[in-house]
């Protein structure tokens, strides 16, 4: 069972303390919030309040707040809009049974946002605004986190380039801001396996390049080829690294394991243009501890391709905060088409599916003391 909050312990309370509340002049009725909550899809809805905070080169981060969730007035010189000056994290807020609202691993994510920030020239923020902007946001909308089997409040932070310049240098103004969507799962419906297309003609990043960052152009660089995917009628894309064309990267928007029939696992290592997944490391201390050997390697597209075909990989599945641990049925490309075994409904995948949630959810002892609790 989940421990006792540690949120007065740590500073955390404090931390939300310093954002103003500017409450909405509007609120959501109870009613019609309901009847969202009772229909959930991925990233469509959002909650009534945003936290803030302003920054510039000459006083630094100011101007905590929380306020009404809305259209943001920007100037049309705005750097983001020219040179794609972003970053953003994704984590989210669950609902335990005793009405309580938890989060998942926030600092893994507030160091990933400050690495991010390093490489796109962005102002770091520091750990206490990022969790305190969280958790102040989820104080005042916590009657948005859904209480449904597998739903939760997403929790978008991000950050961008708000001077008003066309000169190419980093930016001396910038804003940061969390938004709140209540979600259900991220490919609809039951937990399915998905099918891949293998994009030969597309990379997502390159070395040197800010694959490992988690900003908005890789994902931009990712939508063509997502398109293709789903030409070919396929759920996801998956990229090969941007040198040889051969090694197993990552999906448009989360990271990929492969299950061989021995028990070990696979994942592609970490070469500098592969975005660090807070679910990933979680599953590979999930995995360690079960007692499976996990290998952080390179995967070619030739081994997936022959283990799928032969049954020597007997489960190959997505991670990541959006998608939680979902089953992959299908890996196609240009002169192949391979079903993975059963169709993907592989049993190892969902026992970790089981185990991630139940922690996440409260269900299970959380042994690693990756919760956080918000409310
Ligand atoms: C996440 O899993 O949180 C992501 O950021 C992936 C995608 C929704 C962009």
């Amino acid at each position: 069972m989940t421990t006792t909050s540690d949120l007065f312990a740590t500073g955390q309370a404090d931390a939300a303390a310093a954002f103003e509340l500017r409450p909405t002049d509007s609120p959501t009725p109870a009613a019609k919030r309901a009847e969202v909550l009772a229909a959930l899809s991925f990233g469509t809805a959002f909650s009534d309040h945003m936290a803030r905070i302003s920054w510039s080169e000459s006083t630094g981060w100011s101007d905590r707040r929380v306020e009404k969730y809305g259209p943001l007035l920007l100037d049309p010189a705005s750097a983001v809009l020219h040179y794609g000056q972003e970053i953003f994290e994704g984590l989210k807020a669950y609902r335990h049974a005793d009405g309580s609202v938890w989060t998942f691993r926030p600092q893994a994510n507030a160091a990933r946002f400050a690495a991010s920030a390093r490489r796109l020239a962005l102002p770091e923020l520091t750990e206490e605004d990022f969790l305190g902007a969280i958790t102040a946001l989820v104080r005042t909308d916590a009657a948005w986190v859904p209480t449904g089997e597998e739903t939760s409040l997403y929790l978008r932070p991000f950050m961008f380039a708000s001077e008003k310049y066309l000169g190419v240098r980093p930016t001396r103004e910038a804003e940061f801001l969390v938004i709140a969507s209540p979600v259900g799962p991220y490919f609809g419906g039951e937990v399915a396996p998905v099918s891949i297309w293998v994009a030969e003609d597309y990379h997502r990043a390159g070395a040197g390049g800010t694959g490992t960052a988690k900003c908005g152009g890789n994902y931009a660089a990712s939508l063509l080829p997502q398109q293709e995917a789903y030409a070919k009628g396929c759920d996801q894309v998956c990229f090969l690294d941007a040198s040889t064309n051969t090694i197993v990267e990552e999906l448009g928007g989360m990271n990929v394991f492969v299950v061989h029939t021995d028990g070990s696992v696979s994942t592609p290592e970490l070469t500098g243009s592969i975005l660090e997944g807070v679910t990933r490391s979680s599953i590979i201390a999930l995995l360690t501890d079960s007692g499976h050997r996990v290998a952080e390697r390179k995967i070619l597209l030739t081994e997936l391709r022959a283990g799928i075909a032969d049954g020597s990989i007997a489960e190959v599945f997505a991670c990541g905060t959006a998608a939680v641990i979902t089953p992959i049925g299908r890996l196609a490309g240009t002169d192949f088409n391979l079903t993975v075994a059963d169709g993907g409904a592989g049993a190892l995948t969902t026992r970790l599916r089981g185990e991630l949630t139940d922690i996440q959810y409260g269900r299970a002892a959380d042994r690693h003391g990756w919760l956080r609790r918000l409310v």
